[in-house]
Formats: C-alpha cells, structure tokens, sequence
C-alpha cells in the first residue's frame, strides 16, 4: 500500500509519536512517503489566482506543492496528522489545502481522488478538536476523496509527549493502531454518494459556464477535454 503523510508540526512532539504509532501498524508491505510543514512548503498563497486562470504549473509555489500533490494523487492512504491550534488546525496545514484550491470539484478535480482514503489524525490538549478535523476535511470532500475518517486524541494531562504517564500515552497508542489496524487491506474506497453529487452539481455548472465561454476558462478547457462536458 502506498501511503503519503502531512504532517502539520516540525516538532518531535506528541503529533509525530500519534502519526509513528498510527504507521508502525502499517509499515509492513507499504510505501509510506512523508511531508512535514511548513518545512516541505514554507509559503502562504499569495492569491495571484494564477493556477485558476493560467495553470498550476505557473504557481510561484509550485516546486513545493506538485510533489506533495503528486504523492497524494499516487497514494492509496492519505494520513493527515497536525495538533489543533486555537480551535482549527495549524496555519502551514492551512497554507497548504490553500494551494490545493485549485484540484476542487468547482475548479479542475483530478479523478483519481475519488476512490481514495484518508485518515485525520488530530490531537490537543482538551477534547474539542471538531473545527480542526473540519478545516481538512472539508478541503478533502471538495477534492472528491470518498473515505475520510477523523481521530481526535485528547492529551488531557500535558501538552508534551514525555510529560504524559505511561497509562496516558498507552491509551493513545491503542486507540490510533486499533484505528490503523482497519487500513491494513490497503482496498480503494468506494466512490461515495457525496462524491458523485458534489461531481454530478459541479458539471452542470461547468456544462452552462462553458457554453457561454469564449474562450474557455482553463477550468472548462479541463473539463471538456476529460470529456466530463460537451460544447
Ligand atoms: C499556538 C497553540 C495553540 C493551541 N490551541 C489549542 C486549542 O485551541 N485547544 C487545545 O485543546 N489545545 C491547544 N493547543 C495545545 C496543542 O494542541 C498541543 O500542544 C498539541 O496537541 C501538542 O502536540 P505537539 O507536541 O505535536 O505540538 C495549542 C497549542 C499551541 C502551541
């Protein structure tokens, strides 16, 4: 199985130990290739809009973004693991789905996301880890992934790895390999209903944009020459 993972902290912290214990499961017969942030895509979007209106090849960010998305296209399990920060998740995690922009279904979706899965593995000092699970999430819906499953592991005794009791982190580790464990058969998800209604709305729209293009936005080229519309 091929995984790609994104991590959204540099520290060594609890986050990277979830993330290990969530792999150590699955290590065995996988491919696992990793991202860390912001050190694997140190900018924010500078909202040139460039990738809507040209290509993302153009993207001043592009070096940093199309192997991460490269990687994801190519994986079967995408593992995003990052602690929650102010309530939502960090801001290079952010920076991030904010480059993805483009691989929306209202924009140029890749096809190859539809029958993926991806977990979301959040941890935080309390339990409310809702928003932060969220802001991924829905960055994965609109990118058509049909399986997203989120974790949340509330520290509750410290912020830092070592400072928890054994007990503490025993429970953690239990809790992200059961779930782990789940993901061993490596099987394509099934496209979801949420997937073909987000597609089915999203080539209406590109069907009646496009007739009234001339010429045609990059976005409806896309479309027309995935054969999703017609002219
Ligand atoms: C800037 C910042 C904001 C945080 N905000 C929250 C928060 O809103 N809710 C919460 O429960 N924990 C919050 N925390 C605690 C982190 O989620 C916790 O430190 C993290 O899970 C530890 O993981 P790490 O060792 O990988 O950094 C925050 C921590 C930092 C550094």
């Amino acid at each position: 199985m091929k995984i790609t993972v994104i991590t959204g902290t540099e520290v060594k912290g609890c986050t990277y130990h979830i993330k290990e214990a969530f792999l150590d499961v699955l290590r065995e017969g996988s491919s696992i290739t990793e991202y860390v942030l912001p050190r694997d895509l140190p900018h924010f979007c500078t909202g040139c809009k460039t990738c809507f209106l040209k290509s993302e090849e153009l993207c001043p960010h592009a070096a940093y973004v199309r192997p991460i998305w490269n990687s994801m296209l190519d994986a079967d399990l995408l593992l995003f693991a990052y602690p929650v920060y102010a309530l939502r998740t960090t801001a290079q995690m952010k920076a991030l789905l904010d480059h993805l922009c483009v691989h929306w279904m209202v924009h140029r979706p890749d096809d190859r996301m539809f029958r993926k899965k991806a977990v979301v593995l959040t941890d935080a000092i309390g339990w409310v880890q809702g928003g932060a699970q969220r802001d991924v999430a829905t960055s994965l819906k609109w990118l058509g992934v049909s399986h997203v499953k989120k974790l949340g592991m509330a520290l509750m005794e410290d912020v830092f790895w070592t400072q928890l009791s054994d007990g503490r982190r025993e429970a953690i580790i239990r809790r992200v390999q059961g779930l782990a464990a789940r993901y061993k058969e490596g099987r394509p998800a099934c496209k979801s209903i949420g997937v073909k209604t987000l597609f089915a709305i999203t080539r209406m729209m590109h069907q009646g944009m496009a007739r009234k293009e001339e010429p045609l936005s990059a976005d409806n080229q896309y479309w027309l020459d995935k054969g999703w519309i017609k002219l």
